[in-house]
């Protein structure tokens, strides 16, 4: 089953080796989660943060179109709608 506060680590898995988008990713992600905890948004908006580069994994890559391949992945994966 799948949960919202596994994204970062399914994040970090697919995209820890690509420096500077790693990097980006992180920035938007603990933002996302500084929002979820001191505005209290939905868990999915920062699983959606955190993977929606996802897609520029080289090992997701099928149309070679990033927000496809991530959402294609996530949707496969049983990401809820929100986030996929
Ligand atoms: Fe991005």
């Amino acid at each position: 089953m799948w949960r919202t506060d596994q994204a970062p680590n399914l994040a970090a898995e697919y995209l820890s080796s690509l420096g500077d988008r790693w990097e980006h990713v992180q920035t938007v992600g603990r933002l996302a989660d500084w929002m979820i905890a001191e505005l209290g948004l939905s868990p999915e908006i920062a699983a959606a943060a955190w993977l929606h580069d996802i897609g520029y994994a080289p090992a997701l890559a099928v149309t070679g179109f990033h927000p496809v391949d991530g959402a294609t992945f996530l949707a496969n994966e049983g990401a809820p709608n929100h986030v996929v």
